[in-house]
């Protein structure tokens, strides 16, 4: 029985940043974030957007087109988290219409958890093929100013259909797997910038990917030709690239970049999407190429920490007739862009606060944050 996913959506932010004029202002060649990091601009979300919101379109965008009454587990990951206690995905119930009879949990490591969401649903599914799981990763990336990050800041999210018999894509059994504890980027609770060691982390995604591969090879038979594209997180889209060097060198083949560069676009235009870097280059990818029925892709999924995960999956034959790329384009399209100083001001404004609150309304998006009151978000729809 094929297991995978069946459909998917996506939804960004209200704001943009062009790294140009970041650039501008801290005196720096555009060329370093365009061509140094791959990087053209970033997705910045406005006062009464969050992951929630965020989440909330994406996955009502995906769910218009399906029947919900199927659906009996909502996965959320994320690392921008808005509670300790209760999960990002229970808000959903009530501005998606949800039913009661669902289970909704919130998943955290890092950039990790949507693959660990993603698989978890696979075996949900493998055990009772009636059922579909509602996987979503959320994210906004926020580095402090003038950080060395600051450029590959980013916010988007990911909604995926995961079920039996799937139109998109079938997930393959057998992961590489890879954990180590390594300290190269981590946010602790009175933080809503994070810690990075920037060298450590680069140092360590490549390390634990190359592991996570071997691991694979040590559990199925599979030679490097048999992967016909790969994708990766996209921290900032050299980062591709740089393992994929790394990749051709420990395996001693010869891997040209035309195995990656249909997955990198819309991962240029957004920054990095946290848990849903991987999935935007899946987006990107199923969207760039009209002939991949039937090929295999290679997923690289890596969370500092660290977690790294590789694992494969079947293109559908299906596939072409379930992608809405014009749904990404307007996503990225109606973004609003920023000035410096606007930048600036929308970013020290931010602060993680129960205290009581209400935003202006500034987002044009169906779901919009109105505030806190009593110490609790309140959401509405619009
Ligand atoms: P940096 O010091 O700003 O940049 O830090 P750099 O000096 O290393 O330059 C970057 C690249 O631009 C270099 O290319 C330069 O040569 C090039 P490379 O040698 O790497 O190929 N460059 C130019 N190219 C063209 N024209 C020019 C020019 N000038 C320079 N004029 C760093 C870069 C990535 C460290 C920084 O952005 C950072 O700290 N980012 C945050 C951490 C990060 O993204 N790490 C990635 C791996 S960890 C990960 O993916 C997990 C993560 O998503 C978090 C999670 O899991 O939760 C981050």
């Amino acid at each position: 029985m094929k297991i995978g996913i069946h459909d998917l959506d996506v939804a960004t932010s209200h704001y943009v940043l062009d790294l140009d004029t970041l650039a501008e202002h801290h005196d720096i060649d555009p060329n370093k974030f365009r061509i140094g990091l791959g990087q053209d601009a970033f997705s910045m979300p406005a006062p009464d957007e969050d992951i929630v919101t965020m989440a909330a379109e994406a996955a009502q965008t995906l769910l218009e087109r399906h029947d919900v009454s199927k659906i009996r587990q909502v996965l959320f990951a994320t690392e921008s988290s808005i509670d300790q206690s209760k999960a990002a995905g229970v808000y959903l119930h009530e501005l998606l219409g949800l039913p009661a009879n669902v289970r909704s949990v919130e998943l955290k490591q890092a950039c990790y958890s949507g693959t660990a969401a993603l698989q978890m649903a696979v075996n949900a599914v493998a055990r009772n093929p009636e059922e579909q799981v509602l996987v979503i990763t959320s994210d906004v990336a926020r580095y402090a100013l003038d950080s060395g990050g600051e450029p590959t800041q980013g916010a988007g999210s990911v909604a995926m259909l995961i079920s039996a018999a799937p139109n998109l894509v079938e997930i393959e059994p057998e992961s590489g797997l890879h954990t180590t504890d390594v300290n190269d980027f981590w946010r602790p609770n009175d933080s809503t910038t994070p810690f990075v060691d920037g060298q450590l982390s680069l140092d360590a995604y490549l390390g634990a990917t190359t592991s996570a591969w071997d691991d694979l090879l040590a559990r199925r038979e599979l030679a490097i030709d048999d992967v016909d594209r790969f994708l990766h997180h996209q921290p900032f889209t050299k980062m591709a690239r740089k393992q994929l060097a790394a990749l051709a060198e420990h395996t001693g083949t010869e891997l040209t970049d035309d195995l990656i560069e249909e997955s990198m676009g819309y991962n240029r235009a957004l920054g990095n999407t946290y848990t849903s870097s991987l999935y935007f280059a899946l987006t990107a990818q199923l969207h760039n190429n009209p002939d991949l029925a039937g090929k295999r892709l290679g997923f690289f999924s890596y969370g500092s920490g660290a977690v790294a995960e590789f694992f494969t999956g079947i293109v559908q034959d299906t596939y072409q007739d379930h992608i809405y790329p014009q749904n990404v384009a307007k996503q990225l399209d109606n973004r609003v862009e920023l000035t410096y100083d606007e930048y600036r001001k929308l970013h020290s404004d931010f602060t993680a606060t129960s205290e009581t609150f209400t935003t202006d309304k500034t987002t044009n998006a169906p779901f919009r944050l109105s505030g806190v009151t009593e110490h609790q978000r309140r959401y509405e729809a619009q």
